[in-house]
């Protein structure tokens, strides 16, 4: 089998891949698997950093990490990936910095990225590229010589072609991609937006799931990735740290229906229009006063771009006013918290949620919508309600699926899962269960994994 070669910008962690989720547990047994290299940014930035990876052994396969200088980082990271693409790519024009300085940044930092990577790669290996920071990476290394399969796999949405359109670049990035082998999105839907904008705007050619253009064919496909389904419930039900939560959170909680929100501190998450649901809800719904009680985590996620920073200054004042509005001395309607919780103590506080409320604005898929219904216990299940514009909610119609614009809606919604019965919480989460069982991490890997396969034998075969 050949070897393995990861790329994201975030690598590992590797010895405790469980902490920080499914996507590290999938990656790291494919990578022992294969006796593979995991590659990426080392997390550092030095003055004098040069073009260098430290290498790493670890328990069957190895980490090479490069460090970038504060400019790349700022131009890279901070400028092109977070301030321009992130929000384009989830239809936020209007926060989108298009900053040339961003771009050149970008380009140079992927073309860093490939020189490092090139002379530590074998003929034989396979290379699997991550997300929205490696647009261009695949066309780097394709330049320097690089014949090797590559695969790249998008975790964000891929927008409608006249967002993308406003793009400065967009035309030299979208035929960047077509040095890769394959490309997988998360929906049927990203997909689409693919290849709309290559067949109208770039003149492509369509055949099922290949796509011919600027030269090239590659095999465009959904690839919605799962979590780790069986585990998590496993920790969920009966891990030391995750019942210590539930224990905690129940104690506290008396007869209040709890409803959790979990997510990065991100505008892409619609944090603000979910608490202006819930004021929506006490205000319209006087049943509900002292008798919920919304916990919303908000870890704290790229503080060095202004925009978040903007956000959590809003995400404060809007909390204080619905605590201060609708609370009293023994009753808090609203507690927001800013820091991460560990993934087996998230585990108990979904357990211990009736609610579960996941209401992105955009999201490529989301992941806690996932693992909120896999915690929960099957006898007496939670309610999970979703927005439309997460990309989990086409494998997840069994959600009570909202439009987070509409606080109206969502107030209602919330209603409903607080009155829904025993018997329609059961369905909903059996039928639920049994795609996330099916559709996990583990098939999203071994699916991608095995379509690179196919794909790049086919192309030696016919050469
Ligand atoms: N997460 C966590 N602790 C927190 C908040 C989030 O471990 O305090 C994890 C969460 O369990 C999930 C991931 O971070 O696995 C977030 O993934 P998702 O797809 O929901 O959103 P993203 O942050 O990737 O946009
Ligand atoms: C999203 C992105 C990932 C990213 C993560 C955390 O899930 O798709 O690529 O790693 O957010 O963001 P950060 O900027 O801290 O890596």
């Amino acid at each position: 089998m050949s070897r393995l070669v990861v790329v994201s910008n975030r690598v590992g962690p590797v010895k405790d891949a469980a902490r920080a989720g499914g996507l590290a547990v999938a990656l790291v047994d494919a990578l022992r698997a294969r006796g593979g290299l995991w590659y990426g940014w080392s997390g550092k930035t030095d003055k004098r950093a040069v073009d260098y990876a430290s290498i790493e052994d670890a328990e069957s396969l190895s980490l090479a990490t490069v460090d970038l200088t504060p400019e790349e980082y700022e131009d890279y990271y901070n400028g092109f990936a977070n301030r321009c693409l992130w929000p384009l790519f989830h239809y936020r024009i209007d926060l989108t910095a298009f900053d040339r300085r961003y771009y050149e940044g970008y380009r140079r930092v992927n073309a860093k990225f490939a020189r490092v990577l090139y002379p530590l790669l074998r003929a034989d290996d396979t290379i699997w590229v991550h997300d929205y920071h490696f647009l261009a990476f695949g066309n780097e290394l394709r330049q320097m010589g690089a014949e090797q399969p590559i695969g790249f796999f998008l975790h964000i949405p891929f927008p409608a072609r006249e967002v993308l359109a406003a793009l400065p670049h967009h035309d030299a990035m979208v035929r960047g991609l077509f040095a890769y082998d394959v490309l997988g999105f998360q929906t049927e839907q990203d997909c689409e937006r693919f290849r709309d904008y290559v067949v109208r705007e770039a003149h492509g050619i369509a055949n099922g799931d290949k796509l011919h253009c600027f030269g090239r064919t590659v095999t465009i496909r959904a690839f919605p990735i799962g979590i780790d389904t069986e585990g998590f419930a496993d920790i969920a039900a009966n891990d030391k740290d995750a019942r210590r939560q539930f224990d905690k959170v129940t104690k506290g909680l008396g007869d209040r229906t709890q409803i959790v929100g979990v997510d990065r501190l991100d505008y892409t998450k619609g944090i603000a229009e979910r608490f202006q649901a819930y004021e929506r809800l006490l205000q319209e719904y006087p049943d509900t006063r002292r008798e919920v009680s919304y916990l919303q985590i908000a870890a704290a996620s790229r503080g060095e771009v202004l925009e978040y920073r903007q956000m959590r200054e809003e995400l404060d004042g809007l909390s204080g006013h619905i605590n201060g509005t609708f609370g009293d001395f023994d009753w808090t309607p609203l507690r927001y918290l800013n820091k991460p919780l560990p993934r087996r103590a998230l585990a108990g506080l979904y357990r211990a949620s009736k609610i579960g409320l996941v209401t992105p604005l955009r999201d490529g898929m989301n992941l806690v919508a996932k693992e909120y219904v896999a915690a929960q216990d099957p006898e007496d299940p939670g309610v999970l309600i979703l927005s439309r514009f997460a990309g989990a909610s086409y494998q997840m119609p069994e959600a009570v699926i909202v439009n987070p614009y509409d606080s109206k809606g969502v107030a209602d919604a919330l209603q409903i899962a607080r009155y829904m019965s025993l018997q329609e919480r059961r369905e909903r989460f059996e039928a639920l269960m049994k795609r996330l069982r099916a559709e996990d991490v583990a098939q999203w890997r071994d699916d991608f994994m095995s379509t690179l396969a196919t794909v790049t034998r086919r192309r030696t075969i016919s050469a």
